[in-house]
Parts: structure tokens; sequence; C-alpha cells
């Protein structure tokens, strides 16, 4: 007989937090957000954690390398989408672990004969105005000498003129020997008062460069998310087709951290790709699954050599139609302390802690708030990070505002066969379960996330958390009534304007 559960299915919109004591010393810079990402071992420290508890959504629209890297640098980790070439997907993860290790290979090189407007044009294609001079005018050839943009002026200077003409050359350039750390390489650049340092091998040929820039935005970004080589972290998104190919080729690229990307993923189709990657690759690979929405999926993909980390969430992603189009789903805050609570009792069972990420369906701060206060461990979000700069697609003008394309990988447009096909290798998409659409832009990922997390502390601060464990610990939530909603809003005072549809990420 059918089986109808107690209770509705619930959204985070019906909840508000109580307040709790606040002591004295409590202050919204000194909450710690971080979480971990893989599951703790009884008696053990996490093995791999986030820094900010935000993911971003593995989808074509949101999580290139541009936005990775932005957001690592926030300390919070971007799943690069897996509905692509396993080549490309690869590549992506590539240029973020390549991005700024500190010494960065020189791509923008010329040799002492070329003519200055030759440099004019390649540092206008690459954007980079410090080019070293090479005997053959690669990046690892004999370094002669350097240019910049400060060596010439553009409309005054003869533009057919060698570079030999301007350059500061070899013997009066400042450079390190190869071998030497980033902390002497920073020394020299602030000794020197210099922007660049090119670093050199015994022969004298061009290995990397250094720049302060780096080092100040460094500086800047004491959260950025780094692994032990001190480069940038990256997850990727694997599904249930090609792992046997995939996962090695994105482990080769350096992805710190993968994750099934599927929106059932409570299938035996899950459970044999775990299997396989536990048997290939041992539990060092941290490995998330999902999505699930009960305590029944939640047992089924946990376990000694099951994933590090679940996510939850069906049908509540801002472009998702899978409710309306198959009536499968449940509300987000139900399936999520469903799942919380089934995370529990294997924690008091097993000693195990298993993090948990609430994806999709967060339409403002205050709901990210409300899924980290349910037990969520770090959110995952689409429309929130499509709508920044760094996303994978062009802004576009409609009617005088700036808009972003974003669309959902069930969609046709983003052939996502393997995470919503029949399961087969059929590759056909009979119905569709997203939507195409469009979200203002609204910044950069630093510019909404510093609104967000800012809200998120001073709220943990309201109720006494110290922490995001402190916050599940302490949290006490209420259901609100409709007029509760209404009395939250300004609905009885007249509003000139409002900026607040674009804070942190666009509230609506
Ligand atoms: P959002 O943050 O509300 O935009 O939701 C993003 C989440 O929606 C993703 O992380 C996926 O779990 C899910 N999703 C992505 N594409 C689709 C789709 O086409 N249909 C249904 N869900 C989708």
């Amino acid at each position: 007989m059918t089986t109808i559960i107690d209770g509705v299915s619930r959204t985070f919109a019906e909840y508000l937090l109580i307040p709790r004591l606040t002591r004295k010393e409590q202050r919204p810079d000194l909450v710690d957000l971080s979480s971990p990402i893989a599951v703790v071992e009884p008696n053990q420290l996490p093995r791999f954690k986030i820094n900010t508890p935000i993911v971003s959504a593995a989808m074509q629209s949101v999580s290139g390398s541009e936005l990775a890297i932005s957001l690592a640098r926030q300390g919070g980790l971007a799943f690069i989408f897996c509905s692509q070439a396993i080549e490309s997907q690869a590549e992506m993860v590539h240029q973020v672990k390549a991005h700024k290790a500190g010494f960065v290979p020189s791509d923008t090189n010329t040799t002492p004969q070329k003519t200055l407007n030759e440099v004019i044009a390649l540092m206008k294609q690459t954007g980079h105005s410090t080019v070293p001079v090479t005997e053959d005018g690669s990046g690892t050839g004999r370094l002669i000498g350097l240019i910049t943009d400060q060596d010439f002026w553009e409309f005054e200077d003869d533009l057919s003129d060698p570079v030999m003409k301007y350059m500061t050359p070899i013997e009066e350039v400042i450079y390190g020997e190869e071998g030497l750390t980033l902390r002497e390489a920073n020394r020299l650049l602030h000794k020197h008062k210099k922007k660049c340092l090119p670093i050199l091998d015994k022969a004298g040929h061009l290995t990397s460069l250094v720049f302060k820039k780096d080092y100040e935005d460094h500086m800047r970004h004491p959260l950025e998310l780094l692994d032990d080589s001190k480069r940038l972290c990256v997850g990727a998104a694997i599904n249930t087709h090609d792992y046997r190919e995939r996962v090695p080729a994105l482990l080769a690229a350096g992805a710190d951290v993968l994750s099934f990307d599927s929106s059932d993923g409570f299938t035996e189709f899950q459970k044999e790709g775990i299997d396989w990657i536990r048997q290939e690759f041992g539990t060092d690979v941290v490995l998330g699954g999902g999505n699930i929405v009960s305590a029944e999926g939640f047992d089924y993909l946990v376990g000694e050599g099951g994933v590090d980390f679940i996510k939850v969430g069906m049908g509540g992603g801002s472009i998702c139609i899978t409710r309306e189009q198959k009536g499968v789903g449940r509300g987000q805050a139900s399936a999520l302390l469903d799942v919380v609570k089934r995370r529990d009792e294997y924690f008091e069972e097993t000693g195990r802690y298993i993090p948990i990420c609430s994806d999709g369906g967060l339409s403002n701060d205050t709901q990210i708030v409300v899924a980290l206060a349910m037990g969520a461990d770090f959110v995952m979000m689409g429309r929130y990070f499509a709508m920044t700069e760094e996303s994978p697609t062009p802004r576009t003008s409609i009617n005088g505002q700036m808009y972003k394309p974003y669309w959902g990988e069930g969609t046709n447009r983003a052939q996502n066969w393997q995470r919503y096909g029949d399961g087969t290798e059929s590759r056909e998409m009979v119905f569709e379960e997203g939507v195409d659409a469009y979200v203002p832009l609204v910044g950069t990922v630093g510019d909404v996330l510093r609104t967000t997390l800012y809200k998120l502390r001073s709220t943990m601060v309201n109720v006494g958390a110290d922490s995001l464990s402190d916050f599940r610990e302490q949290a006490v939530l209420t259901l609100v009534s409709e007029q509760s909603v209404v009395e939250a809003g300004t609905s009885t005072v007249f509003q000139f304007s409002s900026t607040r549809d674009y804070e942190g990420g666009g509230n609506s």
C-alpha cells in the first residue's frame, strides 16, 4: 500500500530563527565559517575543509575556471561541470590549479628584434603589460631583457623601433634564481621596489615570473582555499556513465574533490560508481554523492567505503521543473531536516560525521542562513553564481539592465543526458527538467559573498554561535505564518526605491 508520510513538504522560507544569548566578546568577524567537506572519522581531524561554506553548482552557465578561481579565493569551492568532453573539463581543472601558484609561467614574451607595434599587439591580446624578452621569444628562452608598457609612449615613440631599444637589458634586470622560495622572491620584489621578478635557471633561461600584485591579492584573501602546494582548490563533477575515463583524467589534472552530479542519486548506477572509485583510488579521494531527499537515500550511499559528503535536494532549483514534469522531489527544508536527522543518528552509532550539502532553491541570503542552521555543512548554488561577472556566460543588455543567461542542466540547451536521461546510453532527453532563463548581473563573486557572509556571521552572533557546528547546536527555529511574513516586510510604509533586490546575490 502507498505510504503517505506525516507532515507537509516544507521550504526554507517558512522558517525563522529565534535569537539566543549573544556574549559580549562575540563579533561577526570572529565567527569561524570553515566546514568539513570530507567524512570525519572517529577521533580524527577533518581530511578536507573549506573555509567558506558555499560551493557553486556543476552547471554549464555557472562553474567554469574563472568562477572557480574567484570562489576558491574567497574560501569556497566550485564544481566544474561534467556536461562537456572529458578533455575540456580536465583543462578547466588544470587552469585553476595552474593559476597563481606564486611562480607563474610567462605567457607574454617577445624577442629583441620584434617591433614596439608587435609588443603592443601582444599586450592587448594577453592583457599583460610586462613582457620578458628572450632569445627565442619563448617563455623558457634565455632572458635578454624585460619590457613593460612604462618603457615607451605609444603615441610619441616610433612604433617600428625594435624592442631592444626600449627594454631594460638583462644586466639591469633584478631577477631571482631557480630554487628560491616564494617568500624570498617577494622579499626581493619588496627590497628593489619592483612589480615583477623573473626567475632564471643556472643557464639564464626564464622559468617563471613572480608578481607583486599576486602577493597583495593573497594578503587580501586570508580565507583562500589552497592545497599543500599552495595551489587553489577546485572540485569537479562526474556522472554515472563515463567515470572510468573521467575520474582518472580529472585526478591527473589536479581536481581536489569529486562529486557525482545526478538529479536522483538514489540509484544502483551511482552505488556502482562509488564502489569502482573506492576500489581504484581508495578513500583518499574526496567524493560526494547525491542528490537524495530522504534518510533511506542517505543510508544507501553512506557507509564505510561510501561517499564523503552527500548532496540533498530535488526539484528546488531556481531553473528546475522536475516536480512539475515528473511529480518527484521534496520541499528542500523537509528533505534537509530528514537527512540531517539520519546523519546525526549515524554519527551516534558509528562516530563518523558525514557533511551534508544543501543543493538548490536558495533564493536569498536568509535561506542560506536557515539551511546552515538546519544542519547543512555547506550549500551549493547555481543562480547565485550565474549572476556574477565570473560566470562563464556573456553579459547581455535587456531594456537597459545587464543580464546573464542561466539555464538548467536538464534543458535541451545543456544536453546533459547523463544527468537527466533514462539511465541508459540512449542520449535521448524526451522532456526537459529545466528552463533557459536570464538573471540580473549583480557584481563579482567577491562582492556578493561579502554581503552574504557578513549577514551569516551576524545572524550567528544573534544566536550566540562561534562556528557552524555551534550554530547547528544552538539554532532554534520557528515556523512562520503567512501573516508573519507580511509583518516581516515593509508593507505599511511607502518606499521610493529599493536596492535590496540586488543585495547578496539578489534577494527575491
Ligand atoms: P539554484 O541555486 O536554485 O539555481 O539551483 C541549482 C541546482 O539546481 C543545481 O546545483 C542542481 O542540483 C539543480 N539543477 C541544475 N540544473 C537543473 C535542471 O535543469 N533541472 C532541475 N534541477 C537542476
